[in-house]
């Protein structure tokens, strides 16, 4: 039996702007309840919640205070229980993040840690002399503005480690006792039925550092991203990632089909390592590589062929399942990166290549970046770096539902945390009945995914097509596809590959040609996708 998370399609929620039914402006786990008869309408397999744990809110979350408990802006524990619950009545699955290199400044953990250089808990973080020269220990800078990643403690006279804010020191998974508590907390939400978590900075977890200085980047000039400065040698992708990634698989594997995703932002050779030398490390490591991929059919076409070519490696068990990402709550939305119209050819691709997408919510409306006044910045990586383009904000919005004053997302009367956007946005109410609306692509690319053998499971290989179109076929089950996208805004003619001769279009991204049958060419107007059905596959 194929495992439910090889074929479903998983959908990220950003928790304080899904749906506030509490009325303060901020979403949270009922709110998410509510909607889950939408999910069910739109046919995703599993919803994956951004941290709704006890937080101070340094990073929104990314901050945890309590790693099994939920913060009173989100709910209450029983609430986590009733959407559990309720998920599953529906047929969906609940994956949570899991902040596994770093906890709050206010976990009770870090509050004990710091609080003596005796405490037993002292050595849950890590703590350092100064270095010689009396400053800290190592070079190295932290992710939000690019500043050193010690913190004085004046209290206990010792520097510890925050590869984030100093308000998320970094946890010691080199202490057996920090491993137990954490690998408890997976224990104890799958108790719960929690179906899986996706594991933030997978590769960033700490076991036994070097504490050495990272390389200067030579490469970097004043408009990049400050923490760019040095190289990461000594602080990600090191062997400890994999000690960390097995002993939390180890704990998945307890349980019946559950799954573990990773979040490593590497290359697809690097990435690969991921998996586990036997499969026994993450499930699911994030592909991020279409977020980072210039948008053109060539260089789509090479990050496909390239990662597909790196899974068939014989250094792997031929197991190892793709999966891929094209927006999330770190990155500014793909309708503004690639603008609206490639905005569909980009869904087209994500819900028929083989592998497990990953759907940022609001995605499925092409809603664009919100612009964010200044005084409403709420972002730290914004309030530390401002100006690079590097804040969030604008793609954590709220979620756009109907026409009414505050979108159906918060009470009329109420300010939603982040603003939800100007008029002509879009909204789920006007494009849920509109046969051309972005959420109608989606929603129809879905159901054809689910029923479909060859797009939800079959074989992928690339095809010849004309400069600026990505063309791949897809086979399995008795069934066959061929995804054309024309990634220019110029109309292109496109031969059949040899072996096909005739077919039809089970859609396209324009309008009606719902059956239109397609013989040796196929004809695409400007940005145009089509998915063609192969006769007598
Ligand atoms: C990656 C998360 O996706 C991001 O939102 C967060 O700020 C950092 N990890 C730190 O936890």
């Amino acid at each position: 039996m194929p495992n439910w998370w090889k074929q479903g399609i998983v959908y990220q929620i950003y928790p304080r702007s899904f749906q506030d039914s509490s009325g303060d402006g901020i979403g949270d786990l009922p709110g998410i309840q509510e909607r889950l008869d939408y999910l069910k309408w739109l046919g995703v397999d599993a919803i994956w919640i951004s941290p709704m744990y006890p937080s101070p809110m340094a990073d929104f979350g990314y901050d945890v205070a309590d790693y099994t408990d939920v913060d009173p802006r989100f709910g209450t524990l029983e609430d986590a229980q009733r959407l559990i619950d309720a998920a599953h009545d529906y047929g969906l699955r609940v994956i949570l993040d899991y902040v596994v290199n770093h906890s709050s400044n206010e976990h009770p953990w870090f509050l004990e840690s710091r609080s003596s250089r005796d405490h037993p808990r002292r050595d849950w973080y890590f703590w350092k002399d100064p270095a010689p020269d009396g400053g800290p220990p190592t070079n190295w800078i932290d992710r939000f503005g690019g500043n050193s990643a010690w913190e004085w403690d004046e209290q206990t006279e010792q520097y510890y480690l925050h590869s984030y804010l100093p308000e998320q020191p970094d946890l010691n998974w080199g202490n057996p006792e920090v491993q137990e508590a954490m690998l408890n907390v997976l224990r104890f939400w799958m108790d719960r039925g929690v179906d899986g978590f996706r594991v933030d900075v997978a590769y960033r977890a700490k076991v036994a550092p070097q504490w050495r200085d990272n390389p200067p980047n030579t490469d970097w000039h004043e408009g990049m991203d400050p923490y760019k400065r040095l190289q990461e040698t000594y602080t990600k992708n090191l062997p400890d990632a994999h000690l960390v990634g097995r002993l939390l698989r180890d704990v998945v594997d307890e349980y019946d089909d559950r799954v573990l995703i990773g979040e490593v932002t590497l290359q697809p050779e690097r990435l690969v390592a991921y998996y586990g030398e036997n499969n026994d490390e993450y499930h699911l490591p994030f592909n991020f590589n279409l977020i980072h991929s210039d948008w053109t059919a060539e260089a789509v076409r090479d990050q496909v062929d390239r990662y597909e070519q790196v899974l068939r490696s014989p250094r792997l068990s031929g197991e190892e399942w793709p999966n891929y990402v094209l927006g999330n709550h770190d990155v500014h939305r793909l309708a503004s990166r690639i603008g609206p119209e490639q905005a569909r050819v980009a869904q087209l691709l994500l819900l028929t290549l083989r592998g497990t997408p990953t759907l940022y919510y609001a995605d499925e409306l092409g809603m664009p970046n919100v612009d964010i006044p200044e005084e409403m910045v709420q972002d730290p990586w914004e309030i530390n770096a401002p100006g690079l383009g590097l804040g969030r904000d604008p793609a954590r919005t709220p979620m756009r539902w109907d026409d009414t004053e505050k979108v159906g997302f918060c009470p009329p009367d109420v300010e939603p945390w982040l603003p939800s956007g100007p008029e002509e946005a879009p909204t789920v109410s006007q494009q849920k009945d509109d046969a051309g609306s972005m959420l109608s692509l989606v929603r129809r690319l879905i159901e054809l995914r689910r029923s479909s053998p060859a797009l939800h499971s079959g074989s992928y290989q690339s095809l010849m097509a004309p400069e600026g179109v990505f063309a791949y076929e897809r086979t399995g089950g008795g069934d066959a596809f061929i995804v054309f996208l024309n990634m220019t805004d110029k109309e292109q003619r496109c031969p059949l590959p040899p072996h096909v001769s005739k077919g039809s279009i089970a859609l396209s991204t324009h309008l009606n040609r719902n059956d239109e049958r397609v013989e040796l060419n196929v004809d695409l107007a400007p940005n145009e996708g089509v998915l063609i059905a192969v006769d007598g596959a």
